[in-house]
């Protein structure tokens, strides 16, 4: 290693000024695949990836995104690895950090990947947790700006702008209020009574950062950014029927967009189930940036990667 050892567990884990220089980076990673330009930063480098839930995003962008970097990639998940049959996630950490250059894991409670990166040599990456999903956030953050076109300064268009969070008060909302809390903007909290945020958990400096509303239509109003997730998140399957039943009225149809600023942007971080958390008509229709979303977590992470492994370039 050329400079300290860096983990990636929350959104807090990076400053403001640090995201600054990676949406700047990734938006030059982006134009560079676009243009099949080769970007073999990480060259001989290998990425263990750990899953102990299920995905399809988050391991197609860092799979392809740690190849087109010119490393390599080794899978492991729960099933097929010792993890699942009890070996101590502090004596795995030791062992996969000896022999691989970056982790990133996904798993359930946010102790097990603490205890991962405090037993790790390499840089460690959170791909979920049950509290956070930083990697995620930092991909719809970039596809804003990218949709408000990047300023002279790229967090300049984040500054004062409201974003609707209309569902469970899970991973994705702990991380959005994370984010706000840093980058200053707010975000209208509307979740169905039982589900709500927990500051606590996010760690906020500046409560400020953002407002509940019991209405789901009032969280929308005037907003940048209407944004929603799953009922039930991976880990509370139990808890389906529940959850289905409470959350009939949080789903982000027309009328909500209607009532947000009339060139809002919808995100989902996606897998989606239309005519639950969100109707057809919105998640596949004109302000709907979903697919850019999915797509650009491999462009952010691999700006990612590289820094944690490289620092600035
Ligand atoms: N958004 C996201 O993390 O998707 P996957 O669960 O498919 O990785
Ligand atoms: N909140 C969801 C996000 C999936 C990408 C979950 O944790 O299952």
């Amino acid at each position: 290693m050329t400079h300290a050892l860096k983990h990636y567990l929350q959104f807090t884990s990076l400053t403001a000024d640090e995201y600054a220089y990676l949406f700047q980076r990734a938006a030059l990673i982006k134009k560079k695949f676009k243009a099949y330009e080769k970007h073999h930063t990480l060259a001989d480098r290998t990425l263990a990836m750990i899953f102990e839930k299920a995905s399809t995003r988050t391991r197609v962008s860092f799979e392809a995104g740690m190849y087109q970097l010119g490393g390599s990639v080794v899978h492991l998940t729960t099933g097929d690895s010792q993890l699942g049959r009890s070996e101590p996630i502090e004596d795995s950490a030791k062992v996969i950090s000896r022999m691989t250059d970056l982790v990133m894991i996904r798993t359930y409670g946010q102790d097990k990947i603490n205890s991962f990166a405090a037993n790790s040599r390499v840089p460690v990456i959170n791909g979920l947790t049950n509290e956070f999903h930083p990697c995620q956030i930092m991909a719809d953050l970039f596809t804003f700006i990218e949709h408000r076109g990047l300023a002279v300064h790229p967090l300049e268009c984040l500054q004062g702008k409201v974003v609707a969070w209309v569902g469970d008060g899970n991973n994705m909302a702990n991380t959005w209020l994370q984010a706000a809390d840093m980058l200053g903007f707010t975000v209208h909290v509307s979740t169905p009574s039982g589900y709500e945020v927990n500051p606590a958990i996010a760690g906020l400096r500046n409560n400020d950062c953002y407002k509940v509303f019991d209405n789901p239509m009032q969280a929308c109003e005037g907003a940048d950014l209407v944004t929603t997730d799953v009922w039930t998140s991976m880990g509370f399957e139990a808890e389906n029927e529940a959850r289905k039943k409470a959350f009939a009225d949080w789903c982000v149809d027309s009328e909500m967009m209607a009532v947000a600023k009339p060139n809002a942007l919808f995100m989902h971080c996606l897998p989606a189930h239309r005519g639950e958390e969100v109707s057809a008509e919105v998640i596949d229709g004109p302000q709907s940036v979903v697919w850019d979303e999915a797509e650009n977590r491999m462009h952010v992470q691999k700006a990612l990667m590289e820094y944690l492994l490289l620092g600035r370039q």
